[in-house]
Formats: C-alpha cells, sequence, structure tokens
C-alpha cells in the first residue's frame, strides 16, 4: 500500500501532533476564493457555498458559470482509451522519469504535496504514490475540467483528494503547494504561480517534435515543420532543468492504436481517410518523444 496521506489521515495526525497540515484538508471555494472546509460529504465555504462529495469520492467544484460547454474536457470514450492504453505500461519511461523529477530534492519527514492540473484518469497520480511506497508521505490532488476522468480517477485510487475543476481557477490556496504537474496538459502560469510556494517545483511534459511521428505520418497528408525553440520561461518561475525521454513502441492490435489515437488531439484533427488509413493497421511502432520541463516558482 502506498503511503499517502488522505485528507483524513493528515487532520487525524495533525489533531495528534500539532504538525502535517497539508493544503488539501481545505481548499478554496471556486466562487468567491474563501476557505473551503470538508465536513462528512460536503466541501462547504464560509460565505454558504456547498458542493457535495460524490459516492465515488470526488468533487465538482467547476461552477457552471465557468464552463464552456455541457461537457468540457475529455470524452468519457477518449478517458477510457487513456485508462486502456496507459494500464499497458506503453507509457512508463515517462511515469518514472515525472516521479523522479516530482521526488527530487524532497524531504522525507514531511507530507509533499502535489497537485496534477488536468489529471486525466489518474495514471500519473498513482504512479507517485506507488514509487514512493513508505518512503516519503504525500498529499495528492488530482484536477481535470473533465467529469470522466475525474471519475475514472477516483474509483482507483483513494489516497488522494479528486476534484472537477479548471487550470484557469484552481480551488487551491494560495501559496500552498511543493509540486504541480501539468502532463501533456493546458497550463494558465499565473494560476500555477499563484499555488506553488516559493520554491516549488512545476513538473511540464509535453510532446516534442518526434512524439507519435509515425502515426501522425499515416493520418495526415504531410506534416507541419518542427517548432525548434524552447518556450520562453512564464513569468514567476525560473527554469530549472529540461530533459527528454524518447524511446520506440510496438503496439501488436488494432484496439492500442484506436485506443492510442482517441486520447491525442489527432482524433479530430485528422480527417475521415487519414483515421481510415490507421484503422487498417494490425501494428504500429510509434516513437515516444516527450519533454519533461521543470520551472522553480520564484520568491514572491
Ligand atoms: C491530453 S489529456 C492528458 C491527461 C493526463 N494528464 C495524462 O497525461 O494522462 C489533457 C487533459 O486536460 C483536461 N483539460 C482540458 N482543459 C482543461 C482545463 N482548462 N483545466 C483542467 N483540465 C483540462 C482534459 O479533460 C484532459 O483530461
Ligand atoms: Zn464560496
Amino acid at each position: 500500500m502506498p503511503q499517502c496521506d488522505s485528507p483524513e489521515n493528515a487532520a487525524q495526525r495533525s489533531v495528534i501532533s500539532g504538525t502535517a497540515i497539508t493544503p488539501f484538508m481545505t481548499l478554496a471555494c471556486p466562487l468567491d476564493g474563501s476557505v473551503l472546509h470538508k465536513s462528512a460529504n460536503v466541501w462547504r465555504c464560509e460565505a454558504g457555498h456547498s458542493f457535495d462529495i460524490a459516492r465515488q469520492g470526488y468533487a465538482n467544484l467547476l461552477p457552471v458559470q465557468h464552463k464552456r460547454s455541457a461537457d468540457p474536457g475529455d470524452s468519457k470514450t477518449m478517458v477510457a482509451a487513456r485508462q486502456r492504453f496507459l494500464a499497458a505500461g506503453h507509457y512508463q519511461p515517462v511515469a518514472d522519469a515525472a516521479c523522479r523529477l516530482v521526488l527530487q530534492n524532497s524531504t522525507a519527514a514531511l507530507p509533499l504535496s502535489c497537485l496534477d492540473a488536468g489529471c486525466g484518469e489518474g495514471y500519473y497520480l498513482r504512479a507517485l504514490a506507488e514509487a514512493t511506497r513508505g518512503r516519503q508521505r504525500l498529499a495528492l490532488m488530482g484536477l481535470d475540467i473533465s467529469k470522466w476522468a475525474v471519475l475514472a480517477a477516483a474509483k482507483q485510487e483513494k489516497c488522494a483528494t479528486w476534484v472537477v475543476g479548471s487550470n484557469a481557477n484552481l480551488p487551491v490556496q494560495t501559496s500552498t503547494l511543493d509540486r504541480l504537474l501539468c502532463m501533456f496538459g493546458f497550463p494558465v502560469y499565473h494560476e500555477f504561480a499563484r499555488v506553488l510556494k516559493p520554491g516549488g517545483l512545476l513538473l511540464k511534459v509535453d510532446a516534442g517534435s518526434n512524439h507519435l511521428r509515425e502515426l501522425r505520418e499515416i493520418i495526415y497528408p504531410t506534416l507541419k515543420p518542427d517548432r525548434i525553440e524552447e518556450a520562453p520561461v512564464p513569468d514567476g518561475f525560473t527554469h530549472f532543468s529540461s530533459e527528454t525521454v524518447r524511446y520506440s513502441l510496438r503496439l501488436n492490435d488494432r484496439q492500442q492504436i484506436a485506443d492510442l489515437l482517441a486520447m491525442t488531439p489527432h482524433l479530430y484533427r485528422a480527417n475521415a481517410e487519414g483515421r481510415e488509413k490507421l484503422a487498417a493497421r494490425e501494428s504500429l511502432t510509434v516513437s515516444v518523444d516527450v519533454r519533461l520541463t521543470c520551472l522553480v516558482r520564484s520568491p514572491c
């Protein structure tokens, strides 16, 4: 059993020892920013806004007025495809590198708080919980704008706080986090800077120029030229490190190939002809080329 700090365990320990308060024992109201307290199955703020915790263990902290569509983020089908694909271990080297970077310079004596912003079905937080196994106490929170993703995540891992929410308005108090993950996601840097402690680490993971090249060569008539330059360092951060994980991945059946397509934006960008060409393939070898960038929150 991974040694992760559920908010309840952390709360109990803090009562006993007077320490070990973790940021996810209280959150921030998505409507007015005031402190959200958890009691029984409800998160409630001082102004009286309340958000139920579903029986699967997640809360919806995305107010209707912040939604741009009725069912934002990844669909149920995309989430199921990603879950099958990741469960097969195809991105294990990416998870290993992410865990190593998140855990660098951490102090085992203190719980390490980590928010995965755009967590999908929770693969990377589960990997982190697994990777620490009694060596490091963790306080984990996963947030995604897709209720299907958060539902799938909450069903698989009870040792974390799971919320439906937006990176544009994180329901987390200011300067409280040690680590923030943004894996193949949609960074909102000023919000990430707000919630990280000074010295806290943002790990951003993005597709490199060769990522899934062979799949793209099948579905598109031509490929866009590669972007060579590094993205500028956003305000409020300093660059700490960058590294690349590269390997070749062999997919041996149609379902795995279809799942890979369904978990990427290429599902919608490819035309019908491109998708048919890919669907005819019984096997595929693709390049994985992933860039991991660590940025440190500057002192305020
Ligand atoms: C490419 S998926 C990556 C999921 C997960 N990080 C992983 O690598 O398995 C991008 C995720 O971002 C979510 N997303 C899109 N817009 C978002 C937003 N504004 N705030 C939070 N999550 C968002 C989607 O629902 C989707 O789950
Ligand atoms: Zn409120």
